[in-house]
């Protein structure tokens, strides 16, 4: 029997109508649409405006999307993992509504919280599973409402991020596509420069932690660059050398969606052309959890079957790592 691999065989994606653009932003902190394009590349994001909806939503409406285009029962799906730094709230799992409210009568679900990595640590657990045998329809959804831990009058954290949501499903293969390898990594030391302080078991909400604005993210931009820049680089470029794969064999680059400039320096680290870079950060900002799968959903026009995808993203933790797929299928 050949070995199975764990392939990705369908994308979908969400992301709410209501544009944020750098022009309106220049209307609520001292910022302009020059310098967020020429630092970020950032033109617009999208936001969840209903006070009354959560990431759910989002993951719900780009489950459905997935489950539509592929033409999937949600009766078959085995597993659902929603890989999101904004839970519905911390405790119960939001997963699981997620997956009821789908219809995966038959599945079970968890929330895995990476930050930024979160939905590439969801591949890796993915195609675990599906490798292992033990299952064989798991859904992974990328999905962050960033609106609901943003300051808007912080200028250094609200032109960044946005809300969006994707999913793919991964399904054994035994023609040997899907994952290949990967190389995931993390560091402690990265807890101090990208947080939300309180709310958790350490700092509990209470009045102080509100008027102290604990409760939304924190990051030390220039630090977080500088850690992105040199580990986004280092580790795409050793999982292009552990697999034998020159520039000419990358088809495509799927990078975390955080900031251009970081983008580029990994693609110019692995020597590749501007056209293999796939980049949907002007539309969406920093969607957290969603920006792999939103690249996918975007430009899965352009795959076809056999491609060589790497995948790579940074984020808080720090969390970070980079992995090698040979993509499954040609869309019809
Ligand atoms: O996705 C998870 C991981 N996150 C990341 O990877 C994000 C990494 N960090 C970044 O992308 C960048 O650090 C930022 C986009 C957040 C900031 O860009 P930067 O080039 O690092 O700017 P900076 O913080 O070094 O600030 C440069 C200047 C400062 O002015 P002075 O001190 O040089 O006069 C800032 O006060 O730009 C100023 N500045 C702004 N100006 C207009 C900072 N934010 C803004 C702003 N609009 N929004």
């Amino acid at each position: 029997m050949s070995k199975i691999t764990a392939a990705i065989t369908a994308v979908g994606a969400y992301v709410p109508d209501f544009v944020l653009s750098n022009q309106v932003l220049e209307t609520m902190v001292d910022t302009n649409d020059e310098w967020i394009t020429s630092r970020t590349g950032i033109k617009e994001r999208r936001i969840l405006k209903d006070k009354d909806k959560g990431t759910s939503y989002l993951a719900i409406k780009a489950a459905e999307n997935l489950l539509e285009k592929s033409g999937t029962k949600p009766e078959e799906i085995d597993m659902v993992i929603l890989a999101t730094a904004t839970p519905d709230m911390p405790v119960a799992s939001t997963a699981v509504y997620v997956a009821t409210q789908i219809g995966a009568v038959n599945a079970f679900g968890y929330d895995l919280q990476a930050a930024c990595s979160s939905f590439l640590y969801g591949m890796s657990t993915a195609a675990a599973y599906i490798q292992s045998g033990r299952y064989k329809k798991v859904v992974v959804i990328g999905a962050d409402k960033m609106s609901s831990i943003i300051d808007y009058t912080d200028r250094a954290t609200c032109i960044i991020f946005g809300d969006g949501a994707g999913a793919v499903l991964f399904e054994p293969n035994e023609e040997g596509f899907g994952l290949q390898d990967e190389i995931l990594r993390s560091d402690g030391i990265g807890r101090e420069f990208l947080k939300i302080e309180a709310g958790g078991s350490l700092l509990p909400a209470s009045h102080e932690t509100v008027d102290n604005k604990q409760h939304y993210v924190f990051q030390d931009g220039k630090t977080v660059f500088k850690y992105a820049v040199s580990n986004m680089a280092d580790i795409s470029e050793k999982i292009m050398q552990r697999n034998n794969l020159t520039s000419d064999d990358v088809n495509w680059l799927i990078s975390h969606q955080a900031n251009k400039r970081i983008i580029d320096a990994t693609s110019s680290r692995m020597n590749l052309d501007e056209n293999k870079v796939l980049v949907n950060i002007e539309k969406y900002g920093n969607t957290t959890s969603a920006t792999l799968p939103l690249l996918l959903n975007d430009f899965e026009n352009l795959f076809k079957k056999g491609d060589n995808l790497i995948f790579a993203s940074f984020g808080g933790g720090f969390t970070w790592g980079s992995i090698y797929l040979k993509w499954a299928y040609d869309k019809k």
